[in-house]
């Protein structure tokens, strides 16, 4: 596995962190690696046993094997993000639509949105729809909803027993009303580790499941993430990753660049950025700290906000990542030689044009003084992913440390879902 996290223009653009800064914070940043070493959390273990992925893969394969067209993932937040992240990331951008593909097609019911839903109802073959109910507090009201309209569907389809037969429940092992659900309706289940939030679960049966049923190979998931598990051991402070905790936190709470712009130079990582910017946000926006997590895409957004980044306020960093070798790159045919504005670009291929534009926009952006950081990955593969999800997630733990937050809670969210059930009827509310 290949990943490599380059901070050269963090450290010298005008402007950049200097050196006896970072020394200045080193001693707080071992402080919280060894404190995050020394007392891990639950997605630590994640990569190192593969208790949860025996179970995720054996029923992925009953799935694939009992004729299912259709998978259905509900959930929202820390339950759908990862997943969807890693269908979008490594899945054929157009899957569902292939005649030959991996498994079913995959649908995911995230917002209580109506016309998705309806979407999503339009398109399964009932008969043969297989749903997975994703929530670790098995109450959240989005997730309900979406779920009691599908059983619903199912049940009208099918009867109880084709609905108890093609659904599974992904939740907390012991408690929640789905949990109780599971028992009164005998539905099979997989669990969520009580010690793993839902923004760091994407390597649990939240994500292991979806993955194994379109085909992904989810051991090398878990095996990617182990190669970066070890590292951080070996290495702690001194891991690249771990070093991009204290660069980020200096950059917001020294310089003011409070927005941390996510920009991969791949169409296939757009959605994996949409989880880190949840991630990065839930874990340490809290008590007037944190800075905000955005999530762009090279080319695309070069035609958009770059020139935000280029010329606007001095409030951001951008986080580039370039992907070495991009699956089924194209050739650039010959053509139009006379035209000097078209005809250079014969010869090279697609993705030699989109790794020329990351570095134009790394190296822009350092001319004028605008920090920014490079992730390199060998390229986008299961290995490759789990190693960035691993290392992302310790990094914003850690950076937890460093803000003095806990990156694990998300007291902020109480309020909002406090109306919700008030106006929507649930008692005691
Ligand atoms: O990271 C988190 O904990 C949250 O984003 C949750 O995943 C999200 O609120 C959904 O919660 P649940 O899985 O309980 O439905």
């Amino acid at each position: 596995v290949r990943v490599s996290f380059d901070y050269t223009n963090l450290l010298e653009v005008e402007g950049g962190i200097r050196e006896s800064e970072l020394s200045d914070l080193r001693p707080r940043l071992e402080r919280a690696t060894d404190e995050h070493l020394q007392d891990p959390p639950g997605f630590t273990r994640l990569p190192h046993t593969r208790d949860l992925l025996t179970p995720s893969k054996a029923l992925a394969e009953e799935i694939r094997t009992s004729g299912a067209t259709d998978f259905v993932h509900v959930g929202i937040g820390g339950s759908s993000l990862g997943p969807v992240a890693l269908h979008r990331a490594l899945n054929h951008p157009y899957y569902n639509a292939l005649a030959e593909r991996g498994g079913p097609r995959m649908h995911f019911a995230e917002n209580p949105d109506p016309n998705t839903l309806h979407a999503i109802l339009d398109l399964v073959e009932l008969e043969s729809t297989w749903i997975n109910v994703v929530t670790k507090s098995g109450s959240t009201a989005e997730t309900m909803a979406n779920f009691l309209v599908l059983r619903r569907a199912l049940v009208e389809a099918s009867g109880e027993a084709g609905y108890r037969e093609r659904t599974i429940f992904t939740t907390d092992p012991d408690s929640g009303y789905l949990r109780e659900i599971a028992e009164r309706e005998k539905i099979r289940t997989l669990p969520i580790p009580q010690d793993v939030g839902g923004r760091y679960s994407v390597l649990t049966p939240v994500g292991l499941l979806p993955a194994a049923v379109s085909g992904l190979d989810a051991e090398a998931l878990l095996s990617g993430a182990a190669s970066c598990a070890n590292e951080i051991a070996e290495r702690r402070a001194e891991h690249p990753a771990v070093l991009g905790a204290a660069m980020h936190y200096l950059m917001d709470t020294s310089r003011g660049r409070n927005i941390r712009v996510m920009m991969p130079y791949a169409d296939a990582l757009e959605r994996f950025a949409a989880w880190f910017v949840q991630l990065w946000a839930e874990s340490l926006g809290k008590e007037g700290k944190g800075s905000t997590p955005l999530g762009a895409v090279g080319t695309t957004d070069q035609h958009s906000q770059l020139q935000l980044y280029m010329e606007g306020p001095q409030d951001k960093v951008i986080e580039l990542i370039e992907v070495e070798n991009h699956p089924n790159d194209l050739e650039i045919p010959r053509a139009y030689e006379d035209l000097e504005g078209v005809g250079y670009l014969g010869g090279h291929t697609v993705a030699e044009l989109l790794n020329v534009e990351c570095d134009a926009t790394r190296r822009s952006l350092a001319e004028a003084g605008r920090p920014n950081c490079t992730i390199r990955l060998g390229t986008v593969d299961e290995a490759h992913l789990g190693y960035l999800i691993y290392a992302l997630e310790a990094q914003t733990a850690i950076a937890g440390g460093l803000y003095g937050v806990n990156p694990f809670d998300q007291p902020g969210v109480e309020a909002g879902k406090r109306i919700t059930y008030s106006r929507m009827g649930r008692p005691g509310y």
